[in-house]
């Protein structure tokens, strides 16, 4: 998309709205000269998706034959959205009949710039959320860890949720749930006939009331490559159908994971606190903070802390690295999570009153918001009289 702007306020505005994350891959030019720059720019070119153009004056005669000049020159499916000062109806409502799609009042924050672009190129905002886990190091629990806080979410919340198994041919959220998966994510992903034709619902495994489940059943002998294109068009789906997604990621560092990880809304980091997970989350967290600029820091969770024996190292010691204190600290409970492991079910299930059921279910209130007040405490009351009674 270009720009062109008039005053440097608004260039500032345009700035900032071009740091938004989901605007990351539009690459957009920011002139200034308004219209008559604009005009000149596209004498000999073509016009771009999105134009936007921000009006030089109040002046609504003057600047309705400068956009008439403008319309001569842009391409039909050329999205042109207007900015200016002016609040008139009438303007509006003629910018509209003459194909503007839409039109910024001036002054306004970058939010507002990225809505209206977020509307041009028909990204939903109101969309499922996506939520993401990723390890510092294999096998320290990221994807356990994510089956819980899925498997909570979808219980807490009532609303459709979603658990992808992004870890072809090795994923274990299938098993941990007790489950076969027939047709798993990697079908999902590559069989594209099938896979852009039909509903996610129908590569999907229930796994319990409101979550469902795509589980990895790929063979190991036919090599699978998930491509930065198929996930950013997978997670699109996914956001569509369901109120959360949550992404197993496996631990690596592509393109595909990379696209991923600027797709999603939340990101978790879980780490060992030992070295190696201290120098990875450090060095996470900062490609993290450049990648989403606009974001709110990734969550963090130091897992398997307390065993027996063992150098550790210390919350406090990943606040100084990597700037972000762990939002849960997980303790090393080897007997509960293999009792979960070995029958198929979740520690919410083996071990409902132990301290990390209790952990993982308010880390999961942290992570999706509004999540604890939707049941438990505002209860329901007969529920509570039933439950006394009974007593
Ligand atoms: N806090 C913990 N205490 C004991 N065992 C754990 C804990 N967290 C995870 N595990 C176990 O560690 C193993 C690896 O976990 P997994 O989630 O597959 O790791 P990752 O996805 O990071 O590779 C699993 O057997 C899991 O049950
Ligand atoms: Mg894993």
């Amino acid at each position: 998309m270009d720009a062109f702007f008039e005053t440097p306020g608004f260039a500032d505005t345009l700035r900032a709205a071009g740091r938004d994350r989901l605007l990351s891959r539009v690459t957009m030019q920011i002139q200034s000269g308004g219209i008559p720059r604009a005009l000149e720019a596209y004498a000999a070119a073509s016009t771009p998706n999105i134009v936007l153009l921000e009006l030089g004056s109040r002046d609504l005669e003057l600047e309705r034959s400068k956009l008439e000049s403008f319309a001569e020159a842009c391409d039909v499916d050329t999205k042109v959205i207007v900015a200016g000062s002016t609040n008139d109806v009438d303007f509006y409502r003629w910018l509209r009949e003459n194909g503007v799609s839409d039109y910024l009042l001036l002054p306004t924050g970058d939010a507002a710039v990225v809505d209206v672009l977020y509307r041009a190129m028909n990204i939903g905002r109101s969309a499922g959320r996506v939520i993401a886990f990723l390890g510092a190091k294999g096998g320290v629990g990221s994807s356990v860890l994510c089956h819980h806080v899925a498997a909570e979410t979808a219980r807490k919340s009532g609303k459709p949720s979603l658990l992808v198994d992004l870890d072809v041919g090795f994923g274990t959220a299938a098993l941990n749930f007790d489950l076969t998966p027939l047709k798993g994510v990697a079908e999902l992903l590559f069989s594209s006939v099938a896979g852009e034709a039909e509903a996610v619902e129908k590569f999907v495994l229930r796994a319990d009331s409101n979550l469902s489940l795509i589980g990895t059943g790929a063979s190991l002998l036919r090599g699978i490559a998930i491509t930065p294109e198929h996930i950013e068009r997978t997670i699109r789906r996914f956001r569509e159908s369901y109120s959360y997604t949550f992404l197993d990621l496996p631990h690596e560092w592509s393109d595909w994971i990379r696209n991923a990880l600027i797709d999603v809304d939340d990101i978790v980091v879980v780490a060992a606190p030992d070295i190696a997970g201290l120098r990875n989350t450090k060095a996470m967290f900062e490609a993290l903070r450049q990648m989403r600029p606009n974001d709110e820091d990734p969550r963090l969770i130091l897992n398997m802390a307390g065993v027996r024996g063992r150098q550790e190292l210390r919350a406090r010691d990943f606040q100084a690295a990597a700037g972000k204190e762990p939002d849960l600290v997980m303790p090393f409970a080897p007997e509960t999570f293999s009792e979960a492991a070995t029958e198929g079910k979740l520690i919410f299930d083996v071990a409902a009153r132990s301290a990390e059921a209790r952990k993982l279910q308010n880390f999961a209130g942290v992570v999706v918001p509004n999540l604890r007040v939707d049941t438990t405490e505002s209860g329901n009351l007969m529920s509570r009289l039933f439950s006394k009674s009974k007593a």
